[in-house]
């Protein structure tokens, strides 16, 4: 790897070079570690040239776009919440194909982007794209694995020219330059840009959504109180996936018949590659037993999956 600072003094370089000296940019800000250092250096660059945009996608965990908005206010980032959940459910409407819901997120995005940034006359949008994003949306490979959300949905036509400060990066090169910035939480969990939508397999509605939201969060706090605990290490990724495979349950006298929930962890370095998580049967069975009882009468069954990357993919879609 680099040199963190020279990383940095290079990103820094290119992307005073790529604005000009007046261009005005607008950061597509979603929370996660790439996003987020893009918009730090964006903002150490150009200062009060940059408008700093959180959407609320409704794609995004429980309570996520508050804590997002509130703790990039107090790293001094003046992150403006904009709610386009109406935006996001509307353009996934009957969709079902994975390729089609990433493509359908990154126009909304874009098309959201445009609507709020006319009014700041910005000409430059600063995503946080990395190395493996557009490397696995076709930009090498021969066979496109996943279009990115970042990548693979953009329109033909924009009102923006894309900046991507830090495209020739890893995952470790950015937690290194996090490290470097002071920023808070670096080794949070990786989060898909396409949010939740890409853990619900199927239809992305309202509903389906909220389940997702509820078995995430189970998972979420059942590990981390293990690892505060010293039970567990922390893994990579942990996370809930809501699959639209119902089967036959029993709750008190009454047959159920509904959706299964997928429980992955996953250890890995650079989200190229990717190992099965080997969890304790406790913490499996008492997330499972959560699961099952918070959402009674809409899941049922949980499984793990034991599947490496390859041949999957960490996400399932
Ligand atoms: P896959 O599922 O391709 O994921 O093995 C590799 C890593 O990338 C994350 N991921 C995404 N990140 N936009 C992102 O910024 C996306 O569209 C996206 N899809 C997957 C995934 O969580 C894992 O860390």
């Amino acid at each position: 790897m680099k040199d963190p600072a020279k990383m940095l003094s290079e990103i820094e370089a290119k992307l005073s070079a790529d604005v000009g000296p007046t261009g005005k940019v607008v950061t597509a800000l979603s929370g996660g570690i790439d996003s987020t250092v893009a918009a730090f250096i964006a903002h150490r660059v150009l200062g009060d040239r940059v408008r700093s945009l959180f959407v609320d996608t409704g794609l995004l965990r429980a309570g996520e776009a508050r804590q997002v908005v509130e703790r990039m206010r107090s790293q001094g980032i003046p992150l403006e919440l904009v709610d386009a959940r109406k935006d996001f459910f509307a353009s996934l409407k009957g969709v079902t194909d994975p390729e089609t819901k990433r493509k359908r997120i990154g126009e909304t995005f874009i098309r959201v982007f445009e609507r709020e940034a006319v009014s700041s006359q910005a000409k430059y949008l600063i995503q946080g794209t990395i190395a493996p994003d557009w490397i696995e949306s076709g930009g090498n490979l021969r066979d496109v694995i996943k279009s990115h959300h970042n990548v693979g949905g953009l329109p033909e036509k924009m009102a923006f020219t894309i900046v991507e400060p830090l495209r020739d990066l890893y995952k470790d090169e950015v937690r290194a330059l996090a490290g470097l910035l002071q920023l808070p939480e670096p080794h949070r969990q990786p989060f898909p840009g396409p949010g939740l939508a890409v853990r619900v397999l199927g239809e992305v509605t309202e509903d389906r959504v909220a389940i997702l939201q509820r078995a995430t969060a189970v998972v979420e706090e059942a590990v981390e109180k293990a690892v505060s605990e010293g039970k567990l290490r922390l893994p990579w990724q942990y996370f809930a996936v809501l699959l639209p495979v119902r089967s036959t349950g029993v709750t008190g006298d009454n047959r159920t018949y509904v959706d299964t929930i997928a429980v992955r962890m996953v250890e890995s370095i650079d989200a190229m590659s990717a190992t099965a998580s080997e969890p304790p049967a406790w913490l499996l069975r008492s997330i499972s037993e959560r699961i099952t009882r918070e959402l009674v009468g809409k899941v049922n069954r949980v499984v793990y999956d034991i599947t490496d990357k390859p041949p999957a993919t960490i996400e399932w879609e």
